[in-house]
């Protein structure tokens, strides 16, 4: 793992922008992108440059459970809202969190994978060291899955709900099989509230208990810090 410690978020999520900048000159045609705030500043880089992504397809990690589309909450929303209604892709991909037929919509996105394999995968970490929705003792060997939130991720979003009864308690997400596939990986982690998490990726052993940490077997990863997230290293 290459870590990369900055003084502010803003200056690493640069950085980031420069790796897009990067991949697209060197050919890079599908990025695997993420929700949550650490990618917020990332996406505001890319929309306001001109980098050109009207032949580069987008596939995100996860989406909510039993939100429509048009939630305002939902990744699908979130995705529109801070990135591809200002930065037009070829194509972009979520999952259909209102799907019925779940084995379906599952095998829809593991062949989407299949069909763009990811050569620039972005990743937030939650506080508990998942990523994606892959929670504490997801299998290392899962693809696309419907997982059920772990209790902590629930309260940690609960934030963006009127009350933690409207937070989802499941999600469907890229499995940790199917983002170790990606060409390069880049984690994304701020502020003191992921510190922890960091620690246990970055020097912890690596087991499904702290998802995150099996990117140490990853041969082209690297890790944008703030000074906080990287204070416990
Ligand atoms: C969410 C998402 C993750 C994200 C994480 C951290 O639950 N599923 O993809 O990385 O939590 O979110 P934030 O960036 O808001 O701290």
């Amino acid at each position: 793992m290459d870590i990369k410690i900055f003084d502010t978020a803003k200056e690493a999520s640069k950085e980031v922008f420069h790796e897009f900048e990067q991949a697209l000159a060197s050919g890079a045609t599908t990025f695997g992108l993420a929700t949550g705030s650490t990618p917020e500043d990332l996406y505001e880089y890319l929309t306001s440059s001109d980098l050109d992504f009207s032949n580069a397809t987008a596939l995100n990690l996860d989406e909510y459970f039993g939100l429509p589309a048009d939630h305002p909450q939902s990744y699908a929303t979130f995705m529109d809202k801070h990135l591809f209604s200002k930065k037009p892709f070829k194509e972009t991909f979520i999952p259909n969190g209102l799907a019925t037929d779940v084995e379906a919509e599952i095998a829809r996105y593991n062949a989407l994978l299949e069909e763009h394999p990811i050569d620039l995968q972005i990743l937030g970490i939650g506080q508990n060291a998942h990523i994606g929705f892959n929670e504490p003792g997801a299998s290392r060997h899962m693809k696309t899955q419907l997982v059920d939130l772990a209790e902590s991720t629930i309260q940690a979003n609960a934030r963006f709900f009127d009350s933690i009864e409207d937070v989802p308690t499941k999600a469907f997400s890229m499995g940790l099989a199917s983002i170790m596939q990606s060409k390069r990986i880049l984690l994304l982690a701020f502020g003191e509230s992921k510190a922890q998490a960091v620690k246990d990726m970055v020097e912890g052993p690596v087991t499904e208990e702290v998802p995150a940490s099996l990117l140490q077997e990853h041969p082209n990863v690297a890790v944008y810090l703030d000074r906080a997230a990287a204070s416990l290293l």
